[in-house]
């Protein structure tokens, strides 16, 4: 809801309200919390003018904590943005860039810097249960002007002790769970390698002090975003804190002409009483809802069978028969072909670009593949790395100036490969062809999307932003000409978990490291912001290709489970018990995954802290839920664990577990607890399901 009371603005959804207000012709931040019914000003008036919270802080003028926006003249690098009138619009305004979905009502503040004539638009939609922000600039004087930052939003906290949770990592262990006191100074998530990278991610939870996983206010912030990004938290001397949240422009700035505009990515902001997993339960909401393409959201994805970790370049015609002999009638719906398929593709240092059939390896093209793929009941998949090129590649040689480059220097080389320049229409139109060809003539339903490493050589800040673009057309155009072929997102791993990724892609490979224990570790955590629909999730061998861990068949299965189950075994070879097993886990799957896609998460035990982990989901009605336990170590409680108490449910029901046979109060299960009784071995598991009596 959006409410305009004299200059004062109102924004409020299920669980929030956020108030600004104009004063002197400035805009300042009143409150940002729980939805109490009334315009409220809680980030306080002491001071001097130009020290109070600012709803879009600018630089030069003196505020000196981190600001909102830089717009760099020759003569200047402030700007003096001045209230100018504000409407409301029926609808969200199109913003060139993936955004959250449905027609709401859009509050439209306009500002103005008179002298530089420029015109600042802040939009603020109110969704039930999340605020999202955006902002556009249009340049209406006569010279250019360089934009050296604009955030897509700038959020103000009253004075207190706050602690935020951040998504850091690197290959192999993306999103590591980080929870810690927000000290003096300021907290810096940035990615400068052209995609939100495995280094950190667009997310960060500001929590007060003392929030717990079910209990507290916690403050959610999300970019929609698949490039460059910058948050920044400052906690200043008077224990205030600001949280900035956008784009990252790197150094030199984007120009903008006279008579041009330019629109930020949007922010996504949740508030929750109810704690982290309250923070967790509003973003998966928000983006089951409105952020993931309709034509799959809360969709069960289909149970694919992958080629790269049991075979990887070894895709001859040969092997993929065997290969999709093995997956038939395990209840497998999609074999999906990875890399080595195209070109000369027989290692890792050639051909990318080139997405023609290996004529060696598939001498008859796809069709036999893919016909016995139909005629053992299930569909196929292909991979794609359409950002990438090869040095040794018929298109390098035949378009060398395609790979992003810096006049004059050698480039660097990553994996072999250097990246292909998407700012560039002609480089998008190739690529589109290239995978349309392949798409059109071939029954395919899937493609898996892969982006390998991270822009290097870039000449200038605009190519970052123009890349993303370049990205995001050629996702457009698949999608639009292409609309039931599902893409998986994917970038070595989870190098580019977004919410800008995620508006085309309903499910993103969540990493490259498949061992059952670190993959908990990174899905508990990877849940924070994003729902477990988005997360897409392997059984893969032991000993495992990262870890060389053994981890039993079961816990492999149940920890992939909870998201989109898919396999990566070399199946034909497997043991005849673990197909039985497959089958079974296929089978249980299928009647679980509604509820598992689109129940409300339950985080109940943290493996980064409680040497567990646990997760339950809860049916939007309560009638039905799930749990998944896994223990890290038997040495501490051999079999029985401490009792887990599950929140979320209905307490004045009661629920059959019916694994045991027990029958529970909704009540009872949240303050006594459920036993869990595991095989006394190190990573063992159990899935319990729990129905309304
Ligand atoms: C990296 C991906 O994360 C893997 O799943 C696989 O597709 C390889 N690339 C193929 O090169």
């Amino acid at each position: 809801m959006i409410q305009v009371i004299e200059n004062k603005f109102l924004l409020t959804g299920k669980e929030y309200q956020y108030a600004f207000y104009v004063e002197d012709g400035k805009l300042y931040h009143a409150y940002y919390g729980a939805n109490l019914g009334v315009y409220y000003e809680s980030c306080g008036k002491e001071g001097y003018k130009v020290e109070l919270p600012k709803e879009y802080s600018e630089f030069g003028r003196g505020d000196f904590r981190p600001t909102a926006i830089v717009v760099r003249t020759n003569e200047s690098l402030s700007t003096d943005f001045r209230f100018d009138s504000y409407k409301i619009l029926d609808k969200k305004p199109s913003i060139g860039l993936p955004s959250m979905r449905g027609e709401k009502q859009t509050l439209a503040v306009v500002l103005k810097d008179l002298r530089l004539n420029l015109k600042l638009t802040l939009f603020y939609t109110p969704y039930e249960d999340g605020l999202v922000r955006s902002v556009l600039l249009e340049n209406n004087g006569k010279e250019a002007v360089v934009l050296d930052k604009i955030s897509s939003g700038c959020f103000e906290f009253s004075r207190g002790e706050y602690e935020t949770i951040d998504l850091c990592g690197r290959s192999n262990a993306e999103r590591q769970y980080s929870r810690e006191k927000l000290g003096n100074g300021v907290k810096k998530l940035a990615s400068s390698r052209g995609i939100t990278s495995h280094q950190t991610n667009c997310f960060m939870a500001l929590l007060k002090s003392g929030a717990e996983e079910e209990t507290g206010e916690v403050y959610g912030f999300n970019l929609i975003y698949s490039g460059n990004f910058n948050i920044e938290c400052e906690k200043d001397a008077y224990s205030r804190v600001r949280v900035i949240v956008g784009e990252n422009i790197l150094y030199g700035g984007i120009e903008l002409q006279a008579g041009e505009k330019y629109y930020t990515p949007e922010v996504v902001s949740v508030y929750s009483i109810d704690g982290i997993g309250g923070m967790s339960r509003n973003f998966h909401r928000l983006y089951r809802k409105y952020l993931i393409n309709p034509v799959f959201a809360d969709k069960i994805r289909p149970i694919v069978i992958n080629s790269w970790e049991s075979v990887v370049y070894n895709v001859g015609e040969e092997t993929l028969f065997e290969f999709i002999d093995g997956a038939k009638g395990l209840g497998i719906d999609m074999v999906v072909l990875d890399d080595g398929w195209f070109g000369e593709r027989d290692d890792e240092d050639r051909s990318l670009g080139d997405w023609y059939v290996h004529k060696t390896k598939l001498p008859n093209g796809l069709k036999p593949v893919i016909d016995r793929c139909h005629a053992s009941g299930m569909k196929f998949g292909i991979w794609f790395e359409p950002e990438a090129i090869s040095p040794n590649s018929d298109l390098y040689r035949q378009h060398p100036d395609w790979a992003i480059h810096t006049n004059g220097c050698e480039g660097v080389q990553m994996r072999n490969q250097f990246v292909l320049d998407f700012s560039n229409a002609n480089v998008v139109d190739y690529v589109y062809e290239c995978m349309k060809n392949i798409l059109e003539n071939n029954a395919i339903d899937y493609v898996k999307w892969d982006m390998n490493r991270s822009l290097t050589d870039v000449p200038n800040a605009k190519k970052y932003r123009d890349y993303t673009l370049g990205v995001y057309a050629l996702y457009n155009r698949l999608t639009a000409s292409f609309p039931n072929v599902l893409i998986e997102g994917c970038s070595t791993g989870g190098a580019r978990f977004d919410g800008g990724i995620l508006y085309y892609s309903p499910m993103i490979w969540t990493s490259d490291n498949t061992d059952a224990w670190c993959r908990a570790k990174i899905q508990y955590s990877t849940s924070l912001c994003y729902p477990l629909q988005s997360l897409s999730n392997h059984v893969s061998d032991v000993p495992n290709r990262q870890t060389k861990r053994s981890i039993d068949f079961e816990t492999r299965a149940n920890v992939a489970k909870f998201g989109c189950l898919g396999y990566e075994l070399h199946i034909a070879n497997e043991k005849e018990e673990n197909r039985e097993l497959v089958k079974r886990q296929t089978a249980e799957y299928k009647k679980d995954a509604d509820l598992i896609l689109t129940g409300d998460l339950y985080r109940l035990r943290n493996p980064y802290i409680d040497g567990a982990f646990s997760e339950l989901v809860v049916s939007e009605d309560k009638t039905r839920a799930i749990l998944v336990y896994v223990r890290e170590s038997s040495v501490l409680y051999a079999q029985k664990e401490k009792k887990l108490l599950l929140k979320g449910l209905d307490e004045n029901q009661k629920y059959l577990v019916q694994e045991t046979g027990e029958i529970f109060t909704g009540k009872a299960l949240h303050y006594i607890g459920l036993e869990i009784v595991l095989e006394r071995m190190d990573y063992s598991s159990t899935t319990l399901h729990l129905t309304k009596v």
